[in-house]
């Protein structure tokens, strides 16, 4: 009961205008090199920008351990501090560092003009069919075309110039394939190229050509010192939370971590995992994904009692489903345990969240966050309810499934229309 009590005190929160930033464009969030790679839930980066300046000081380690398409790492160097933090998934590796490396403009300039003429002149002696995991996506032509494009990038050094062309090439697959451009889940249209002939290689140069630009705009605008000494300024991993080095040295957490049963990520980037496997040593599987239908973590004990309830009244529902919010629980709880160890005394903890619905269940995040953190000692510093005005941002799940869905059908229920800025303190 005491529980329910203190939630209907979150619920009754007034957002906040100046965290909702309704006044911003797609361009305005897409600004510098945010513009790389789309991500799903990515963070508005006036948001996270605005966490990170409220809340730490320069030459301070802000720590975002869910970086995703890396907003908040590029908003810290960009910020005169150090980034630092993690993501399991690959590409969400690959985009963070394209996004935060600058690279020589004249340097870039050479190689765009290299792979143009390669792929002009070269005649590639091959023909192959897509493999299996492929095969439903590109049509023969379009994926030897694919394959010709990443010989050229292949060939670049030093790596984080060809990570540039990589992440490039990773965000014009869904758009060459038969892959709906509006659907995170692996939707097909067979007709999409029906009226209009695929280009990958136009595609491709086309976005190289904006990356350029943003670039460029990047090496001007970043300090010198960061620039001189990017791999101090900008500290990412590839791996998972529980593997990530904790030190006792950042000021700031800023992270929007996964959401449960929402995006599959090991789905969402299938043509690229599978495109660009022989780069990455371990592709994970969506069991390791935070958040996944497919995860399972050892039952252990769970600090909140809202937590409890909300997993019971799931039982009756859907087993599984209550299994895989209880995986969840445990894990944002380890991942709380986690950020003690990272940050120090007097540390911030700054976590944007929702709540949702699963089989009319309230699936109340924030309050069984609140619980968790002050049982683990955390001090409650500020709590924010923003509104989310941006289209693009899911707001509907399927009834069914519990994902996210963009679709405005009738039959889909609304899930986030505000979401909660959790900001603690460690003592
Ligand atoms: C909501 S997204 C973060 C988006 C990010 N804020 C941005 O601006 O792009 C959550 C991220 O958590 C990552 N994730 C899920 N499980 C993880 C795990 N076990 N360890 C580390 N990262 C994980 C996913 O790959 C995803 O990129």
């Amino acid at each position: 009961m005491a529980s329910v009590h203190k939630y209907k005190t979150i619920s009754l929160i007034r957002p906040s205008e100046s965290w909702s930033f309704s006044n911003l464009t797609q361009k305005d969030t897409n600004y510098l090199t945010h513009c790389y790679h789309r991500y799903p839930a990515k963070f508005i980066p006036q948001l996270a920008r605005k966490l990170i300046l409220e809340n730490s000081k320069e030459n301070e380690i802000i720590c975002d351990p869910f970086y995703g398409s890396g907003s908040a790492i590029l908003e810290s160097i960009l910020h005169n501090r150090i980034g630092y933090g993690t993501d399991i998934n690959p590409i969400a590796y690959l985009i963070t560092m394209a996004k935060t490396t600058p690279i020589n403009s004249l340097k870039l300039q050479k190689e765009i003009e290299s792979i143009n003429y390669n792929l002009k002149h070269t005649d590639y002696d091959h023909d192959d069919y897509p493999p299996e995991k492929l095969s439903n996506w590109f049509d023969i032509s379009t994926y030897n075309t694919l394959k010709n494009i990443l010989i050229e990038i292949k060939k670049i050094k030093p790596q984080y110039v060809m990570f540039f062309f990589l992440c490039a090439f990773s965000h014009i697959l869904k758009s060459s394939s038969y892959w709906n451009n509006g659907s995170v889940k692996p939707h097909k249209i067979k007709d999409k190229f029906l009226n209009k002939t695929n280009e990958p290689i136009s595609r491709f140069f086309s976005h190289v050509k904006k990356m350029e630009l943003r670039n460029q705009q990047f090496n001007l605008i970043l300090p010198e010192k960061i620039k001189n000494n990017i791999d101090h300024y900008r500290q990412v991993q590839l791996g998972d939370i529980k593997n990530i080095t904790s030190n006792n040295q950042c000021s700031l957490i800023v992270t929007s971590p996964p959401y449960v049963v929402s995006y599959e990520y090991r789905d969402i980037h299938s043509l690229s995992l599978n495109f660009l496997q022989d780069f990455f040593s371990n592709i994970p599987n969506h069991e390791n994904f935070i958040g996944s239908s497919r995860r399972k973590t050892t039952p252990h004990k769970i600090f909140s009692d809202t937590a409890s309830s909300i997993i019971e009244d799931l039982l009756v529902q859907d087993k599984n489903l209550s299994k895989t919010v209880s995986s969840y629980f445990l894990d944002m709880q380890d991942f709380f345990i986690k950020s003690n160890q990272l940050l120090k005394t007097n540390g911030r903890l700054a976590v944007v969240i929702g709540d949702t619905t699963l089989r009319g269940v309230s699936i109340l995040n924030t309050q069984v966050f609140t619980e968790i953190l002050t049982n683990l000692g955390f001090t409650k510093n500020q709590l924010i309810k923003r509104d989310i005005p941006f289209k693009s941002l899911p707001f509907t799940r399927d009834p069914e499934t519990g994902r996210f869905v963009s679709s405005k059908s009738s039959s889909c229920i609304k899930s986030y229309s505000h979401e909660y800025i959790m900001i603690y303190c460690k003592n």
